[in-house]
């Protein structure tokens, strides 16, 4: 097989990139180790920038998401029990989120690129690169068991941040920038009507909680937890007393409702630079992880391929190669941006247990400045609708 871009991964970073490069002319392979059915069951990210909607919209993806996607105009700050609406839209000139989950998302690219004709290999094994330096190879074992080497002018590393592409970047030219947070968060799926028509992102002296939707009939709730918990470990009703004991006060209270999925989510920083090596580029989690609190990962990675597409685009069919030799300077600008957002966020709304009474009196100094300053609180909402995609 043969093909000017191979991507390892059916994530948002490499589907997208596939139909971007497609409505451009360009024709690539994407090699995925999951089935499609495992792929667009998995429940991740829910917040869309505007960016990642408008350009949805813009290349034919978007219809379903404009029809039952949620768009978010705020949210509430909840601190020590009191709620403050971030108004996003007043912020920031009119700007808002939509609610609507990343499976939603997949399942609205990979049907668009099927019927494009594209070729999807999901379920492969021992996918491995090689050559990127200068000739391109993808070898894999496909879902019938027959090995298979598909030869690529460029490959797209798009595997997400347990994948393989980073490390074919060799040792000696990859830098490696990682944080560790010494929590998690405890995901649930919940039966149960909203609580409130916006998100709600808490914090209280037993830390933090985060109160999302995905429909009318299903909540999406987390809270900060220890890494090193046990799902087992959780009851449904110690999980709604945890929840309602982070976000009580003003006489608030959450709707409960069976819950019928848990999990729990490390959290970490992380950037791999450069963000490219001879013929191989990567995009996405491949590259960069962030904490979920500021709900930038899926929208970092549409941001990485909106720059990677253009870039091949210019060099395949102008023989440009300005573009790709600067596809890691510039993806990486926006990679450091959201990097410092996420943290910055997470480290105002959790609590550290290891810190002393100074930093907890900082931390909530520094809540109170987005309260009563409307030039904090315009930062934070600037920062969480993103940074229109160039
Ligand atoms: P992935 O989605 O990880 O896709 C990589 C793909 O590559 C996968 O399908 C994988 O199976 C495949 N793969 C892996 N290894 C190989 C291999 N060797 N060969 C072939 N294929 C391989 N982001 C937001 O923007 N907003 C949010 O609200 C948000 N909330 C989140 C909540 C949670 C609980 C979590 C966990 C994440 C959240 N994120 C959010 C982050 C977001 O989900 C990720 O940043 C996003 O999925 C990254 O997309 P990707 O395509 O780079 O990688
Ligand atoms: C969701 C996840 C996030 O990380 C976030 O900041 C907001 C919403 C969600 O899954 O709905």
């Amino acid at each position: 097989m043969r093909t000017p871009v191979g991507i390892v991964g059916a994530g948002p970073a490499g589907l997208m990139l596939s139909h971007l490069l497609h409505r451009q002319g360009i024709d690539s392979v994407i090699v995925e180790t999951r089935t499609r059915d495992a792929i667009e069951a998995t429940i991740r990210a829910g917040v869309l920038e505007q960016g990642t909607v408008d350009l949805m919209v813009a290349t034919g993806v978007g219809e379903r998401l404009q029809r039952e996607g949620f768009p978010h105009h705020g949210f509430e700050l909840r601190v020590d029990g009191v709620g403050h609406r971030i108004d996003l839209h007043g912020l920031t000139g009119g700007r808002h989120v939509t609610v609507y989950p990343q499976h939603e998302v997949l399942k609205d690219l990979i049907a668009a690129r099927l019927a494009d004709g594209a070729r999807i290999v999901f379920g492969a094994s021992d996918v491995s690169l090689h050559d990127v330096e200068a000739a391109p190879k993808i070898r894999f074992t496909d879902a019938e068991g027959r090995s298979q080497v598909l030869d690529c002018d460029l490959v797209a590393g798009c595997d997400g941040s347990h994948g393989i592409c980073r490390q074919a970047i060799p040792e000696s030219v990859r830098r490696e920038y990682l944080r560790i947070y010494p929590f998690g968060w405890f995901g649930i799926l919940a039966e149960a009507p909203p609580s409130a028509e916006e998100l709600i992102y808490a914090r209280s002296e037993r830390g933090f909680a985060l109160i999302s939707t995905r429909s009318p009939t299903v909540q999406r709730m987390y809270f900060q937890c220890d890494p090193n918990d046990r799902v087992d470990n959780w009851s449904d009703d110690r999980i709604w007393s945890e929840l309602q004991a982070r976000v009580k006060g003003d006489g608030f209270a959450l709707r409960e409702g069976a819950i019928f999925q848990k999990g729990i989510i490390p959290m970490r920083s992380f950037v791999c630079e450069p963000m490219q090596h001879g013929r191989l580029f990567i995009a996405g989690d491949a590259a960069h992880t962030v904490p979920p609190t500021g709900a930038k990962g899926l929208n970092l990675a549409v941001a990485d391929v909106v720059v990677l597409a253009r870039a091949v685009a210019d060099l395949i069919q102008r023989n440009d190669a300005a573009g790709v030799e600067a596809y890691s300077a510039t993806a990486v600008r926006r990679v450091w941006r959201a990097q410092h957002f996420s943290w910055w966020f997470t480290a105002m709304m959790h609590r550290f247990d290891e810190v002393g009474p100074f930093d907890a009196r900082r931390q909530r100094a520094e809540l109170d400045m987005i309260l009563q300053s409307p030039t904090a609180a315009r930062l934070l909402a600037e920062n969480y609708v993103g940074q229109p995609l160039t």
